[in-house]
């Protein structure tokens, strides 16, 4: 884990309240993996005390790499006027993040809304021909154009609330959708969203016997295991009862997690 002054490259909008990051860090981009996180000061000064947590989203010219946020509160708007040339405090790459899977296996990538940014950076790692990826939004001014974070995927599958593009419902529909087409075909699913999306995806593999890994947000202070702000219940009556998101995950196997509780 590193912390440093990153220099930010771009800083640029691709969607509705939507925008994507370049920073400059040849120790964080070299060792980032999909799925691990970083935790970001927003601005040079202190204020805001606490650093955001953001997933790495990808990595350029092995000493750049991507994220991409969704503009919520006052730390998210602060970041958006950052301008390039700006060093930003940066500590990264925290966590476990997804298991690579091998080829000739489906994956299929779940995302909801700006859940999809770990999941940009995984498919880089799956081959084409294996990679089937679902992206749930609102509507059609949030979906986020995966070419503009350099993928290309043949097999994008789209659903919107509102049915401005793709199926009119949700993401969940289309993996169910899969399950019914595919019979008994194996595949591994691998997850970030919304929680109510994730415990949907949760039941429907574990149900189903499906592997799955998901990648959970909880609230986090200090990002290194330290505060217990992002304690989550696990599913096992034995060893560890709680996980730190921030440490043994953010991603975790579906079955691993005590779904009831969060
Ligand atoms: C491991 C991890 C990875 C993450 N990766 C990304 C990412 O790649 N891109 C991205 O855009 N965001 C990501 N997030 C969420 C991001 O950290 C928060 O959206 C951000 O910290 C909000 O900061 P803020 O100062 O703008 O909002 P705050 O002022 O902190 O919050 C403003 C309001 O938004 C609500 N809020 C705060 N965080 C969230 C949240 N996560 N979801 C919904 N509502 C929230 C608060 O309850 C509050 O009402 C990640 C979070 C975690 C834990
Ligand atoms: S954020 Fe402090 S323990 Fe996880």
């Amino acid at each position: 884990m590193i912390e440093q002054e990153s220099e930010v490259i771009f800083n640029k909008k691709v969607a509705d309240g939507t925008f994507l990051m370049g920073l400059r860090s040849y120790e964080i981009s070299s060792g980032a993996k999909p799925g691990q996180f970083v935790m970001l000061r927003v601005r040079q000064s202190f204020d805001p005390l606490l650093r955001r947590p953001f997933s790495i989203c990808g990595t350029r010219e092995d000493d750049i790499f991507l994220i991409l946020y969704r503009l919520v509160g006052r730390g998210t708007t602060i970041l958006s006027h950052v301008g390039e040339g700006t060093k930003l405090s940066v500590t990264g790459p925290l966590g476990k993040g997804f298991d690579i899977p091998k080829p000739g296996r489906k994956s299929l990538l779940i995302a909801g809304g700006i859940g999809i940014a770990p999941l940009i950076f995984l498919a880089r790692k799956i081959k084409m021909i294996d990679l089937i990826f679902m992206a749930g939004y609102g509507s059609l001014k949030e979906v986020i154009d995966l070419e503009s974070a350099g993928l290309k995927v043949p097999d994008i599958r789209i659903a919107t609330d509102d049915g401005t593009l793709g199926h009119k419902g949700l993401v969940t529909d289309l993996l169910e959708s899969y399950m019914t087409m595919s019979g008994n075909e194996m595949f591994k699913v691998f997850s970030c969203g919304p929680l109510h999306m994730l415990k949907r995806i949760a039941a429907i593999t574990i149900n189903s016997g499906a592997e799955c890994q998901v990648s959970l947000e909880a609230s986090m202070a200090c990002g290194l295991g330290a505060c217990q702000s992002c304690a989550v219940k696990s599913s096992s009556d034995q060893g560890m009862v709680y996980y730190h998101v921030c440490r043994d995950g953010p991603v975790f196997p579906a079955k691993s997690i005590d779904w009831k509780s969060i």
